[in-house]
């Protein structure tokens, strides 16, 4: 982790850098060919390069992960191995706009405090490594490993640029590596790719899991606007097994880093499957989301029980997200990129680009005869919070107001008896960012026109974003937390929820909660302050 206050600190990091520097200008003389590749691969192995930035610059989530320098885009290869939990994510250390792929790494004893990692998969000649999965191969089928010491064992995309320059449609195959030291680091297969490409221009993101019916692997990838679903014994050799959503949930956009899990029904001992797809563009509110399908995988075949189209998040910056392999209980814990294809690569931040969501433990809801997913932040989460202000109870008849806070870095919790509407207002002395709730008009929105800096994209703030909103009970828990450049509002327990990014030019400072109906009133308040992770 990285940790920089104090003045030897300081100076030991000057003195690194420097170091650096040195060693990379003397590396560029020595080779004429000094490949921008080879330096990646030279800062890689300094392991001084951790002392890069502060964490502080303006922007930086204090309590998200994000990467020290440079674009990140999807998380990656999420794998819970021996205490650990692994975020591997696509990342281009050259620059803070998408470029050729490779793995970052990054890993957490608890999901919300990371440590970097040297970055894990570099482009080869099969092409650049594009999102894909990670997996415990814990009864060695691969033979990568042994009994002794199973292999950890990544399949990803390779995306070969030649091939899409050249007007080809096959550029897109599957490989594998895998990681015989926990994840410190990886050897691609001899074998790669192993699935080859038909012809299927977009054809990508795997995400392989473990199918214990029938006691083998299993695939999903996208190709185009559908899923497709593959089989092996060894994570070597693919079958292909079954299509899934031609006809079904929405096309506006092509089909990106799908995922398949069973979940439990609320507590009972139903269960359903449950199949993620992100989409891009096509999204309820322009660009990026990520909708998702409820019904039943019989090891074959994948079959949706709804026609309505579900999503995880209406909020403009939850992309690509996906769940963890091996939970120690086997819990179902998301991360998605806090960002959207429309305007991610103009955000305003200077070194590095975009952070992933908390993490968010997944779980089913049956309202009506349908099924819903709830979306919660983890447990841990609780341990990063400090109490700054309370109170019990606080009629909305006048406009309730906390000012002179620092809301920069925080949560707001509170319960509503909500039978009517509420606006939510967060501000400095000249942005704002609005929130209402409509159970009339069965409706919420966000709106971040005002919230800070808007401009550097059209499409980030040309309009309010909304969520249909169908209030199914009477008291309703909302909770918002703010990380510098981020806003992520859960209501109902997360069975509706809303992330964005934002750019406010100073903190807010104010927190105005109000309501056009009489006899408002909110319980149990609690606005904490969240330690930084870094
Ligand atoms: C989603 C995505 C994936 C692809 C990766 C490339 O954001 O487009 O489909 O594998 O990003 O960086």
């Amino acid at each position: 982790m990285l940790i920089c206050g104090t003045a030897p600190d300081l100076i030991i990091m000057i003195f690194n850098y420097l170091k650096i520097v040195l060693l990379l200008n003397a590396a560029c003389i020595l080779s004429i060919s000094c490949q921008k590749k080879s330096i990646t691969k030279q800062l890689n192995t300094q392991t001084t390069i951790k002392l890069m930035t502060d964490y502080k610059e303006q922007f930086r989530p204090q309590f998200h992960f994000s990467p020290q320098e440079k674009w990140m885009n999807d998380p990656n290869g999420l794998v819970y191995y021996k205490g650990v939990y692994h975020l591997f994510y696509q990342y281009y250390p050259e620059d803070i706009v998408w470029g050729p792929m490779h793995w970052g790494h990054a890993v957490s004893k608890d999901l919300i405090s990371w440590e970097h990692k040297p970055i894990a998969l570099f482009p080869d000649e099969l092409g650049h490594i594009f999102s894909g999965s990670a997996v415990v191969d814990i009864h060695n089928t691969s033979g990568l490993g042994t009994k002794e010491n199973p292999p950890l064992v990544a399949i990803f995309t390779y995306h070969l640029m030649e091939g899409e320059k050249a007007g080809r449609t096959d550029f897109q195959t599957q490989g594998i590596a895998y990681s015989l030291d926990n994840g410190d680091t990886w050897t691609k297969y001899q074998g790669n790719p192993v699935i080859g490409n038909d012809d299927i221009k977009d054809f990508r993101d795997p995400k392989v899991f473990w199918h214990d019916e029938t006691n083998r692997w299993i695939m999903a990838l996208v190709a185009g606007d559908y899923a497709m679903f593959y089989s092996s014994s060894d994570l070597k050799e693919w079958v292909y097994l079954s299509d899934f959503g031609q006809d079904k949930g929405a096309h506006g956009g092509v089909w990106e880093c799908p995922d398949l899990f069973k979940l439990k029904v609320g507590e009972t001992d139903e269960e359903k499957w449950v199949l993620l797809i992100s989409i891009n563009p096509g999204a309820p509110n322009g660009g990026s989301g990520t909708q998702y399908f409820i019904g039943d995988f019989d090891g074959t075949t994948f079959t949706a029980e709804h026609t309505d189209e579900k999503w995880i998040d209406y909020g403009a910056d939850n992309y690509a997200g996906v769940t963890f392999n091996n939970t120690p209980n086997d819990e179902r814990i998301l991360i998605g990129w806090m960002s959207n294809w429309y305007y991610a690569q103009n955000t305003p931040t200077e070194n590095w680009r975009s952070a992933m969501t908390l993490p968010r433990e997944l779980s089913l809801i049956k309202e009506n005869d349908n099924y819903f997913l709830r979306n919660t932040i983890i447990e841990a989460f609780e341990n990063y919070k400090t109490i700054i202000e309370q109170n019990d109870r606080i009629s909305l008849d006048k406009k309730f107001v906390l000012s002179d806070y620092d809301f920069s870095q925080s949560e707001i919790k509170f319960q509503v008896n909500l039978t009517r509407d509420l606006k939510i207002t967060l501000k400095n002395d000249k942005e704002a960012l609005f929130f209402e709730m409509n159970p009339s008009e069965k409706e919420m929105t966000l709106d971040r026109h005002q919230s800070g800096l808007v401009d550097f994209e059209p499409r980030f703030a040309e309009a309010v974003h909304s969520m249909p909103y169908d209030a199914v009970e009477k008291e309703v828990d909302i909770q918002i937390l703010m990380d510098k450049s981020s806003i992520e509002i859960f209501i109902d327990r997360g069975r509706y929820v809303m992330t964005e990014q934002i750019f406010p030019t100073k903190n807010y400072t104010e927190l105005q909660i109000s309501s056009k109906s009489e006899g408002v009133s909110i319980k149990n308040m609690k606005v904490s302050k969240i330690k930084a992770i870094w």
